[in-house]
């Protein structure tokens, strides 16, 4: 008994100096991990308006500021006396928009320029009726005698401004690969969105090319993206066989699909009666030229397209049913975006050891 306790004794002193080591490191571990949750959740966190949904107003209704009741959509008489036009931001092919004021709040009123696209103008504004989330510009009233329509105003403008924005003294340390990388995210999710939104699969067919596209979404003062042109957005249905066709003209370049293109040869002069229709696959065709864009060229931007390039490989698949669905695309962004921030996190845990 006596050797044994000895023994014991004796080897109680060498246990403790592996058990205290091993209960620090896990102390380490737990507070490192802690601190990575704390990241994560920081990073996901910033998505901000992702959590608090606009849509929380019921239909025909909306909320505008700090706020807290719903006001119903400004009719044409509301619009007429109480918003007052300030100045012209900014033109396209169907509207004209200008900031203006209503009740101390920027807003921007769109006035159609072009009669001949009454029906674009009018097919816009129900989309933006039907569509109001997280995702689309909040709709604050509209004038369909007048072909007016009332949004919110965001002042860093469409994306085509990002470029300048994200090099503004104010916005500069938003200048990351992982602000960029959310963006595009972001801009997956409205294709999503779109392809699976509540009127049915929606191609969004304003986006000939990459600037085109561009100008279709709008950047909030939080950094994210909103779809903003709602005027091209047919539905394709499959199981009633109903495809789509993005306008009657001939469609040239890269930037299109190749099932957009004029498929008879030079020889065969084009005619859209002959045309072809197509999906919503044409959306995931563009998608690695958009998030390109976004990626930019900054520090770890390289790396981000390296853990990308399977998925756009895929996007780039020549038969269209081969591409993944928005729903995939989305997925795989999250998925590489968490093993980046893992991995940008781990010299930062090292250092702390
Ligand atoms: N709510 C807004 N806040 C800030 N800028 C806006 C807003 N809405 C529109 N703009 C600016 O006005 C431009 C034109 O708007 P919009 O795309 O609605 O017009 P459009 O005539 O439908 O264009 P398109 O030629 O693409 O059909 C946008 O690209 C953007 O720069
Ligand atoms: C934005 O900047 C990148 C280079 O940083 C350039 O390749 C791209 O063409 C620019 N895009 C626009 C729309 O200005
Ligand atoms: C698609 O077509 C089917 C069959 O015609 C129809 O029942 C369904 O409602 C359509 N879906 C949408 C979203 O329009």
């Amino acid at each position: 008994m006596e050797k044994k306790s000895h023994f014991i004794k004796r080897e109680s002193p060498q246990r403790e100096v592996p058990a205290v080591l091993l209960v620090l490191l896990l102390v380490t571990v737990l507070l490192l991990n802690g601190l990575l949750y704390l990241y994560l959740n920081n990073f996901y966190g910033s998505s901000g308006r992702a959590d608090t949904d606009p849509s929380l107003c019921p239909f025909g209704y909306f909320k505008l500021g700090p706020v807290k009741n719903c006001s119903p959509w400004l009719s044409c008489e509301a619009i007429n006396k109480e918003v007052r036009k300030l100045k012209c931001v900014g033109e396209g092919a169907v509207k004209k928009v200008f900031l203006s004021e209503w009740k101390e709040n920027k807003v921007v009123l769109s006035q159609l320029t072009n009669p001949e696209l009454q029906e674009d103008f009018l097919h816009g504004l129900k989309m933006l009726k039907a569509l109001q989330s997280k995702h689309v510009v909040r709709l604050l009233g509209y004038c369909e005698q007048q072909f007016t329509i009332l949004t919110e105003y965001h002042p860093l403008g469409s994306l085509r401004g990002l470029n300048e924005t994200l090099h503004m003294p104010k916005y500069r340390d938003l200048n990351t690969w992982h602000r960029r990388f959310m963006l595009a995210i972001d801009y997956v999710s409205i294709i999503h969105f779109l392809h699976s939104s509540p009127l049915g699969t929606l191609v969004m067919c304003d986006s000939n090319d990459l600037d085109k596209v561009l100008s279709q979404y709008l950047l909030t003062s939080d950094f994210h993206i909103l779809v903003n042109d709602l005027d091209a957005l047919p539905l394709v249905n499959r199981s009633a066989g109903i495809l789509v066709k993005c306008g009657h003209r001939e469609l040239q370049g890269e930037f299109v699909a190749p099932e957009q293109h004029w498929p008879h040869g030079e020889e065969v002069p084009f005619d859209d009666d002959l045309m072809p229709p197509y999906d919503e696959k044409t959306d995931i065709w563009k998608i690695p030229e958009v998030s390109n864009f976004f990626l930019g060229h900054v520090e770890g931007s390289d790396i981000a397209r390296l853990h990308l390039f399977d998925i756009h490989a895929a996007c780039k698949k020549k038969d269209p049913a081969e591409r993944p669905s928005a729903q995939e695309v989305l997925d795989t962004y999250r998925k590489v975006l968490t093993l980046l921030i893992r991995e940008a996190a781990m010299p930062g845990t090292r250092e702390m050891l």
